[in-house]
């Protein structure tokens, strides 16, 4: 009977702990919850979005956040079903930079009915009224800048005994910030277009001539190559190329040295990008490429850190444009941030001594 008495103590007593066990651990699960942020990046495979998710991600946990960071491998049905997934997990916010910024409609329509507030990371989600705010770089003088690049390293505004030649690459059709470069770029450019400073041989100048879908640099050096043996066989000389993205400004640099420029009496063309990677910061030290546009992640993210932080202490966003980024559904809150253009003459100062790339990143003393 003792004995019986015993073993009844013992087992309640093991019941009661597992019991504690399971609402520490259930109470661990909700705690996690409460604090998830969901983030959400278009590829792995690309530089910058690496450190766009890193940088949201460190900044977040620094506040004491929980965060499901996923990369969606430039592929729209993972991202979809990435983002159902931190849905039914309960995230508190959505960052998303998106792949197709019209293919998220439901998806946006389901974090929307849970009361998900959704953040567009640099690109916009389009025609969807689920969007609550937008983060991003001033990107319509992102493409003006890109047109500046031209006008600068082609010395535009000198007079010129004949005309200079150019061709022209976009970034991706399904991308909203892919048309409002080309517009900033193309806006800058049209003066010299119409007065015969600047001509385009190939004639190919709408945007959906020039766009490259995904934004795929081998894609590009494709088209590059083909402009160049179907345009460019007899003494045509191609001067400079509009580039919207790093990648994009090196392989079009590529299709150009098979062909014999960057030797000879065929200087390589003047050409700039975006995102400052590594290799193009290389190329710039090379005198190749010629110019880059630095959107900093780090403070892209920082921005983006302090939005979800007031979001979830409901507290007031300030600074924000509520005029330029129409979605198609409604006009979204949109945070914009400033870049700079690094050329050869400030690499030190603004890439090196900020410390957005090491020297050793960029294999100098
Ligand atoms: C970003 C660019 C980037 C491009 C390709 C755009 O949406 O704004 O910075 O170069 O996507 O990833």
């Amino acid at each position: 009977m003792k004995n019986m008495k015993k073993f009844v103590v013992a087992a309640t007593l093991i019941i009661a702990a597992a019991g504690l066990v399971a609402v520490l651990a259930g109470c661990k699960g909700k705690k996690a919850a409460t604090n998830l942020v969901g983030v959400v990046m278009p590829t792995r495979s690309e530089e910058r979005w690496i450190k766009d998710g890193n940088a949201v991600k460190e900044g977040l946990e620094k506040l004491g956040y929980t965060v499901e960071l996923q990369f969606s491998d430039d592929d729209i049905p993972t991202q979809t079903r990435q983002i159902d997934d931190l849905i039914t997990r309960g995230v508190k916010v959505l960052v998303i930079a998106s792949i197709d910024g019209s293919a998220l409609g439901q998806q946006l329509e389901n974090a929307a009915a849970a009361k998900i507030p959704v953040i567009a990371y640099d690109r916009l989600l389009m025609q969807s009224p689920n969007v609550d705010y937008y983060v991003t770089f001033n990107n319509y003088i992102v493409g003006q800048q890109m047109g500046n690049i031209l006008v600068k390293g082609l010395s535009l505004d000198a007079p010129k005994k004949k005309p200079v030649i150019i061709e022209l690459f976009a970034g991706s059709p399904d991308d909203n910030n892919a048309t409002v470069f080309y517009n900033g770029a193309m806006d800058t450019l049209k003066p010299y277009l119409d007065n015969g400073t600047l001509q385009v041989p190939s004639g190919q100048t709408a945007f959906t001539s020039v766009a490259t879908l995904r934004w795929d640099a081998a894609e590009a050096q494709k088209r590059m190559e083909n402009l160049l043996s179907r345009y460019y066989s007899g003494n045509v000389v191609l001067d400079g190329i509009l580039s919207p993205y790093d990648p994009i400004s090196l392989s079009t640099l590529e299709a150009c040295k098979a062909v014999g420029y960057g030797s000879g009496n065929k200087p390589l063309p003047v050409v700039g990008g975006q995102d400052c990677v590594v290799a193009s910061v290389k190329s710039i030290l090379a005198s190749e490429q010629y110019a880059t546009i630095l959107k900093d992640t780090r403070s892209l993210g920082a921005a983006t850190v302090e939005m979800v932080d007031k979001i979830l202490k409901g507290q007031t966003i300030s600074g924000l444009d509520t005029t330029q980024y129409n979605n198609g559904a409604k006009v979204i809150p949109s945070l914009l941030l400033d870049i700079v253009v690094v050329t050869k003459d400030n690499v030190q100062k603004e890439v090196v001594d900020t410390g957005y790339h090491t020297r050793a990143e960029l294999g100098i003393n």
